[in-house]
């Protein structure tokens, strides 16, 4: 079978060649243990964070020469557990690798793999819309941002796969949603899939756009990016609006300092001059309830999953460094590595 580990450790944006892909055994299931057959994987951002060769303390850092850890969904091929059969379908974070151990009661964080219905929708949901992009994005609009019928969000990295589905749920709740994505294809996106207006971050005119789309401001920032967007979207939030924040990807690849102390003196002071409420939040997901919001919503055919797909496990490095340098895929993009069934 084929894995990608991990050859050298990131410097600024993840590139290509910071993994191998290599011709291993497949593993054989021991006591307790599961083998499990990959059908996708998650090209996440936040597994940036355990590339550094020296970490932040409470992210696990991935060891040189071993398999990249990351969510993944797949199928049981041999199972010596009670709780899981042969052809079940599970999510988890599991190794980048066509097949891959895990053992359900062995606690480590990364806990035991959640099984599926695939009956509810097709099982690559589960690393989108119904997994933990859902979630987040369920977690910044309802209980972090706290949007209103009526009110009106603009969110950044609207086109990927958290942003996708916050802005879809604020139209859920009666909101008006306003995408900012890079190019006029995934602008264009975010309007068929209900966005009210859109700005493309990459157009020269960019800052006439967003003024353009928020004619009134904005009462809650979605913010996914940091640096030169957010400042451009500071300006135009309301007095007291919230500023759920998700992430900042912008920042990923140049450590924790930024690009330089110049642009948080002009945040800080537009957080004090107008009351702006900031609220982290990072695995505290909307649970259960923010899943069941989200399904019924799908049934109700308000929200639809947009997820992209590229083929084999050897794209898996291009595709996770295309994350950081740009690309053209709507949605959550995903990594087939092996048909179901
Ligand atoms: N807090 C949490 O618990 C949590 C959980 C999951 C994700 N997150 C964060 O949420 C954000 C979105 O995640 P996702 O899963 O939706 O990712 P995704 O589907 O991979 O989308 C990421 C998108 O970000 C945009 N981007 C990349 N670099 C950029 C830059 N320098 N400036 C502006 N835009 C840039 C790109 O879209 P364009 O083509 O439009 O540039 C890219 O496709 C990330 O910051 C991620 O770390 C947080």
């Amino acid at each position: 079978m084929k894995q990608v580990v991990l050859a050298s450790y990131a410097k600024g944006n993840p590139k290509a060649s910071d993994f191998r892909v290599e011709d291993v055994g497949v593993p054989v299931a021991g006591e307790g243990e599961l083998l499990l057959k990959t059908l996708y994987i998650a090209v996440d951002p936040l597994i940036r964070f355990s590339l550094d060769e020296t970490v932040l303390s409470g992210t696990a850092r991935m060891e040189l020469g071993a398999p990249v850890i990351g969510p993944t969904v797949s199928q049981v091929v041999a199972s010596n557990h009670a709780d899981y059969e042969v052809g079940d379908f599970v999510e988890g974070r599991t190794g980048w690798a066509e097949y891959t151990l895990v053992a359900p009661d062995k606690s480590d964080y990364r806990g035991p793999p959640r099984k599926l219905d695939p009956a509810l929708a097709p099982v690559s949901t589960a690393l989108g819309a119904l997994g933990g992009p859902g979630q987040t994005a369920y977690e910044g609009v309802v209980n972090v941002g706290r949007l209103n019928a009526g009110e009106t969000i603009v969110i950044s990295a609207a086109a990927g796969a958290v942003g996708s589905m916050a802005g879809q749920i604020a139209k859920a709740l009666g909101g008006r949603a306003v995408g900012i994505a890079g190019g006029a294809a995934k602008c264009q996106g975010l309007l068929d899939l209900g966005f009210d207006a859109v700005a493309d971050y990459k157009a020269p005119d960019f800052a006439d756009q967003l003024k353009a789309a928020l004619p009134e401001g904005a009462d809650v920032y979605f913010e996914n990016v940091g640096g030169e967007v957010t400042l451009q979207v500071l300006p135009l939030l309301k007095r007291g609006a919230r500023m759920p924040m998700c992430g900042f990807i912008a920042y990923y690849g140049v450590g924790m300092e930024g690009p330089g102390p110049d642009h948080l003196p002009g945040f800080y002071r537009q957080i004090m001059a107008k009351g702006l409420e900031i609220k982290g939040f990072a695995g505290i997901f909307a649970g259960q309830k923010g899943l069941d919001d989200i399904a019924g919503w799908m049934k109700e055919g308000k929200i639809t999953f947009a997820e992209s797909f590229v083929d084999g496990i050897e794209a898996a490095p291009e595709a996770f460094a295309s994350v950081f340098s740009g690309h053209s895929h709507l949605g959550k993009l995903l990594v087939r590595v092996a048909a179901e069934g």
